[in-house]
Parts: structure tokens; C-alpha cells; sequence
């Protein structure tokens, strides 16, 4: 298991919060245009780490827009995933025929999303479901799933900041910074 210099001093700026915004605004168009004009969308925001990214990319959309939120864990206090997803809140309201979408902080593993796609696919059955993360860690990946959306591309770090965290700290950082690996 790589172990990362975790102290703060060393934390490295991987996106700015400038490049995070310009990025936002790209990407808010294209999920726009994948769902009918005028349509209602239902925002998922997966907590906690798309928290900041999905409040800055709604803003974004000019179809009418709900929000709903569920919690999934399998990070715990580590760097590395657990493959261990707890489901911690999935509460949602009837999503049957509905325009849905699903936004992820990062996609590692890609076990939540596996997760999540089938689960609204197979519980909800929504009208369409798009699943867009802000961060692809395509180097990680066990479950075989692609974002249909996503921002940037990371190689293999540990990135906190702009909602992921490390511990529960770091994610009210505005921008993205990774740790370096241990010498
Ligand atoms: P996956 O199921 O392995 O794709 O992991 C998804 C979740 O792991 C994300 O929603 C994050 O909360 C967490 N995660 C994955 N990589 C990182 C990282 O580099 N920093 C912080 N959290 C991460």
C-alpha cells in the first residue's frame, strides 16, 4: 500500500480553484445538453465529497433542477478504498421516469459507482440516468465503468481539498492538492 506524507505543509496544488471553476462551466454544458431541453433534472449529490462540486456545478443549469442528497462510504480514515461500501443514507423520493443525475466527487475503484448506476437502474427506474464525477482515477479502476462525464483526469494520488478529504479534514479547501508519496 503506498503511504503519502499526509502533513498539510506538504500538501501540493494539483487544480486551482480558478482552473476548478472554468472546468465547472465546461462541464455544466455538456451534462446539460445529454438531458432534454426544459426537462427537470434530479440532482444526486453523493455525500460527503461532491459536496462543493455539486453546489458549484447546479448553478450552472438552467433546466429546472431538484436536489437530493445520499451518503456512501468506503474510505473510512484511510488512502486507499476498503471495497467495503457502507450505504449510510440512501432515502429518495420516487425517481420513476424522472431525468436523474448522479454526481461523485472522484472515481477510484469504481465500486460506488458500479453501486450506484445498478441501483438506480434496477430500484428507481428513472427516464435516464448520467453519472458524472469531477475526478477520474482511471489507474485504480477494479469495477468496469466509465464516467459519462467528468472534469479531470488524476494519476495515481491521494487528492483532498474542494470536498474529499483525508480523516474528515481538508475538504473546505478551495482548491485540489494531492500528497506527495512518502521517501
Ligand atoms: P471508489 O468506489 O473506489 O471509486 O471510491 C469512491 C470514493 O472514494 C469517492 O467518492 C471518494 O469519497 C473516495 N476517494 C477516492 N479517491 C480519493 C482520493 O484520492 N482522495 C479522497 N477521497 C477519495
Amino acid at each position: 500500500m503506498t503511504d503519502y506524507d499526509t502533513n498539510i505543509k506538504n500538501l501540493k496544488v494539483l487544480f486551482s480553484e480558478n482552473e476548478i471553476k472554468n472546468k465547472l462551466k465546461e462541464l455544466a454544458e455538456k451534462i446539460e445538453k445529454s438531458f432534454p431541453q426544459n426537462e427537470d433534472i434530479y440532482v444526486i449529490c453523493v455525500l460527503k465529497g461532491s459536496v462543493m462540486f455539486c453546489a458549484d456545478l447546479v448553478k450552472h443549469f438552467s433546466n429546472p433542477v431538484q436536489m437530493e442528497f445520499i451518503r456512501i462510504s468506503s474510505y473510512g480514515n484511510e488512502t486507499k478504498s476498503s471495497n467495503n461500501l457502507q450505504a449510510i443514507d440512501l432515502t429518495l423520493p420516487n425517481l420513476e421516469d424522472k431525468n436523474v443525475l448522479i454526481v461523485e466527487d472522484i472515481i477510484d475503484t469504481g465500486l460506488t459507482a458500479r453501486f450506484l448506476t445498478d441501483l438506480f437502474k434496477i430500484k428507481h427506474h428513472p427516464k435516464k440516468v448520467v453519472f458524472t464525477a469531477l475526478l477520474n482515477k482511471k489507474c485504480a479502476r477494479q469495477a468496469e465503468i466509465e464516467p459519462d462525464f467528468y472534469g479531470f483526469e488524476v494519476d495515481d494520488k491521494f487528492v483532498v481539498g474542494y470536498g474529499l478529504d483525508y480523516k474528515g479534514y481538508y475538504r473546505n479547501l478551495p482548491y485540489i492538492g494531492y500528497f506527495p508519496i512518502q521517501s
